[in-house]
């Protein structure tokens, strides 16, 4: 379904002119009683579009509606049993279900002339609905993995109440954007850095559906991409899909630019910066082009704050505003409106491999921002190698998929141990592994221990400098996903 964030402060004309299907108002940090906290012009709610609250959003809804929101002084967080009777939303789901709540306020009276679908022990009003206003609220978070039928209930408000049709397919966003590409870029050439991420690789092949040879795509191979990873993107560009690809070796010059630096955003401005040199100079090799093929996702332009500011900027990601000033070259940005698992989508439509559409994400700066303190050849390459491990074995189990990111971390300490007869004084490695909807928040996995053991004993026995391994347990927030 094809959805866009629009901020609390866009007029109700601006609202109507967009003509929606329907409209979410989502959850939100603020009390409703807060100074400042968001508010919307109640007369939206007079143009019978059909829209749901979550969380802050059904607050809303209920205080400028005639409900009350009270301050209980309970707060609800986390996995919350539902019950639910009746009610379009929860049309053809069990009454009792799982859902996650993260609330302190609570709706206790909805809006005027609403009716309660559903409670939980400490929310009297977990869910409500106007069927003849065509509103709908929902104390919890359909939005998350948590919500054991939350899918189900957005498509029940979607399909159902709105009478949205699910059109907004793969095919179809691959047509829309090669025309939108062909309608950009007219007859000129384009040029894709490649980062052997799925982003990158799919909005570049998007734009060679679109542009064909007019597209030149560089690998700038910086040597801090996992193992075997350098290898398949170019036997998959150069060599199944015949892009025309420029593969530049360029491991020295990074090593070099950060030797004896342990900022992490030092790191990353070293290497945002040689990226930008080493990628200009094979841009100026190929004469005048135009246009740059970026593979930004919306979450990106969400997180970077990018619609009106209103979601906190949380970290400058490079993919968004990273490049430099003065370079002359326009943005395609074929997957600026897709969600991950919509570019995923897009990807196997294309007919890319199933290793790379579902390959995890990879942070630009790569295994450097996985490396506490300075990075060196050697603490790379037992990085490489314990990672090496991770996949294979994470692979094996059958989990790959499962998990958002599964990773490694090289801490910058080190510790006793003891191996045969001596003692060692070698580095840990910390397993990392994430389940996330996209990257915002995340769970720590619970990784089998049988999985976790044999990891272990692997990285132990197979790498040197080695000695112990660790298993990271903190979810996103309070932790980030990466280490630095
Ligand atoms: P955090 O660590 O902020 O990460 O929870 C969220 C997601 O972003 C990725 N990440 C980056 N990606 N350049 C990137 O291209 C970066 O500097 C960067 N830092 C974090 C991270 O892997 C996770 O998927």
């Amino acid at each position: 379904m094809y959805s866009e964030l629009v901020s609390h402060r866009a007029s109700v004309d601006d609202l109507r002119r967009r003509n929606p299907a329907a409209l979410i108002l989502s959850g939100g940090p603020a009390s409703v009683y807060a100074d400042g906290a968001p508010r919307l012009d109640p007369t939206l709610f007079d143009l019978g579009i059909p829209t749901l609250g979550i969380c802050y959003g059904a607050q809303l809804l209920a205080l400028e509606l005639g409900g009350r929101v009270d301050r209980t002084g309970v707060s609800e967080f986390g996995r919350t049993e539902l019950q639910a009777s009746g009610g379009r939303l929860f049309a053809s789901l069990p009454g009792e279900q799982t859902v996650w709540m993260s609330h302190r306020d609570t709706v206790v009276a909805p809006p005027e002339g609403a009716r309660v679908v559903a409670t939980s022990d400490h929310t009297p009003v977990a869910a409500f609905e106007h069927g003849e206003r065509n509103l709908y609220g929902v104390q919890f978070h359909p939005e998350v993995v948590h919500t054991q039928h939350g899918q189900a209930v957005l498509q029940n408000f979607l399909y159902d109440v709105a009478g949205a049709a699910p059109e907004w397919t793969p095919a179809a966003v691959i047509d829309e954007q090669i025309e939108r590409i062909r309608a950009q870029v007219g007859d000129d050439r384009v040029l894709c850095a490649l980062s052997g991420g799925v982003d990158s690789a799919v909005a570049a092949l998007l734009v060679h559906r679109a542009v064909g040879e007019r597209l030149t795509c560089v690998f700038v191979d910086h040597g801090l991409l996992r193992k075997g990873e350098a290898e398949q993107v170019v036997e998959m560009f150069g060599g199944s899909f015949h892009v025309p690809l420029v593969h530049v070796q360029a491991q020295e010059p990074f090593l070099a630019r950060l030797a004896g630096v342990d900022d992490p955003e030092q790191k990353r401005k070293a290497i945002g910066e040689e990226f930008i040199r080493v990628f200009e100079a094979e841009a100026r090799k190929l004469g005048d082009v135009r246009w740059l093929v970026q593979g930004t996702l919306y979450s990106d332009v969400i997180e970077s704050g990018g619609t009106d500011g209103v979601a906190e900027t949380i970290k400058s990601h490079h993919n968004v505003g990273g490049l430099p000033a003065d370079m002359e070259m326009q943005l395609v940005e074929p997957l600026r409106l897709l969600f991950k698992d919509e570019v995923r989508r897009v990807g196997e439509e294309l007919g890319m491999p199933e290793r790379m559409v579902w390959r995890q994400p990879f942070p630009g700066p790569g295994l450097a921002i996985r490396i506490i303190g300075e990075v060196t050849e050697e603490r790379l390459e037992s990085l490489r190698e314990a990672d090496a491990i991770l996949q294979e074995e994470v692979g094996r189990a059958g989990l790959y998929r499962e998990l958002w990111q599964s990773f490694c971390v090289l801490p910058a300490i080190r510790s006793v141990g003891v191996q045969g007869d001596s003692r060692t004084y070698g580095y840990p490695i910390v397993i990392r592994a994430v389940t996330s909807e996209d990257a915002m928040t995340a769970d720590w996995a619970r990784l089998p221990y049988d999985l976790v053991e044999l990891v272990s004993s692997r990285i132990v026995n197979e790498i040197p400098a080695v000695n112990r391994v660790v298993l990271d347990v903190t979810s996103k927030p309070p932790a980030t996903i990466e280490w630095e």
